[in-house]
């Protein structure tokens, strides 16, 4: 019986940071035996915000290398380029149409990112989910492994399926679900702790990049905001600052929150905070350095982004071709 798909991306706008690894690559590495896995870097995504040519780039291949100094094995999975694949971008703009203004007006990531773009909103923040949707529907996932804040777009998803299979009383898209792990889903900044940690926050000292020195995690750590409290008591009780470092302690050591919370009770912050950073840093650390090695070798990257393009690309063709003729376009 062929595998079931699974299909994930990261927008490679500045470094990956530690919720892109807890709460989306982490996942990944979980599924690349039991799933067809289709896992990419959503460059285009990335355009709607204004970039530097030079720093795209570079953040495309910084991002590959991640993924496969996280453990992706390019042989099992099929890593590639948004932009490699022109069925996105087609696809895209079918769904666009079949979107309507009132629905992607609800999107919280629409929202957040376009309260800070002053008055020349860009269109396509806009109608971002539409793309988004053709990502994943090309090649007809089963999951959609993403971190909390995805679950709405995916919901998005859901219902742009469902309404063209309606329409044309055809079943050519398959209804994906989010997988969300039970940690890591939710990392919030560590100066802003009612905010989710982002790769374009103001203050970097909130994000734990994954390029950061072992020095500058440590530092990071330890100046996290909390609260006045001094000693650790119930998470129950604890506040946005101090339950963000509990979290965050319980998934890099892949352990229930409620361990943790019992496993330091009684103790103060200080300590937890110290604890945390070398944990961090024990985890962080040997992927930095093996993504930076990777990072430099631009061919051995290079061949495997053609080939993840030449696989994903057969799946997306057959999927668009499909499309085309339902919705009767001529071939
Ligand atoms: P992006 O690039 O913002 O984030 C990539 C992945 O990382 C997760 N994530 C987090 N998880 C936990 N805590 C955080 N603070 C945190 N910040 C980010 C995200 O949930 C995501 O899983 N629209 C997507 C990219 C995308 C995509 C796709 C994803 C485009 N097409 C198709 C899945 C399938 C985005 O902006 O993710």
């Amino acid at each position: 019986m062929a595998k079931k798909s699974v299909l994930s991306g990261i927008q490679p706008t500045n470094q990956l940071h530690i919720g892109n690894y807890l709460g989306a690559i982490r996942n990944w590495l979980t599924m690349q035996d039991e799933y067809a896995c289709y896992f990419m870097m959503v460059d285009l995504h990335a355009l709607t915000l204004q970039q530097d040519p030079k720093a795209l780039a570079a953040s495309c291949y910084f991002g590959i290398a991640s993924y496969l100094a996280a453990g992706l094995d390019a042989k099992k999975v099929t890593l590639f380029l948004q932009s490699h694949v022109p069925a996105h971008a087609e696809l895209g703009w079918v769904l666009t149409c079949f979107s309507y203004m009132g629905e992607l007006k609800r999107m919280t990531q629409f929202k957040d990112k376009s309260a800070k773009q002053g008055e020349n909103i860009g269109v396509g923040l806009y109608t971002y989910p539409c793309l988004m949707a053709a990502d994943i529907l090309l090649y007809r996932p089963h999951y959609v492994p993403v971190g909390d804040d995805q679950k709405q777009h995916i919901e998005l998803t859901r219902n742009l399926a469902e309404r063209f299979n309606n329409r044309y009383a055809k079943n050519i898209f398959s209804v994906p679900h989010p997988f969300v792990g039970k940690v890591g889903a939710r990392v919030m900044d560590l100066q802003n702790p009612g905010a989710k940690m982002s790769k374009s926050a103001l203050n970097s000292k909130g994000t734990l990049f994954l390029s950061d020195s072992d020095k500058q995690i440590t530092q990071k750590i330890k100046s996290a905001v909390t609260d006045s409290g001094r000693e650790i008591t119930s998470y129950g009780e604890a506040s946005q600052g101090l339950m963000n470092l509990l979290d965050l302690y319980a998934a890099f050591a892949e352990v229930e929150t409620a361990e943790v919370c019992a496993e330091f009770s009684g103790k103060t912050y200080g300590v937890l905070k110290v604890a945390l950073a070398e944990l961090a840093v024990a985890k962080i650390a040997p992927l930095r350095e093996e993504t930076l090695r990777l990072s430099a070798e631009r061919g051995y990257l290079r061949g495997i982004l053609q080939e993840g393009a030449e696989r994903a690309a057969g799946v997306a063709r057959r999927t668009l071709a499909e499309v085309y003729e339902t919705i009767g376009l001529l071939s």
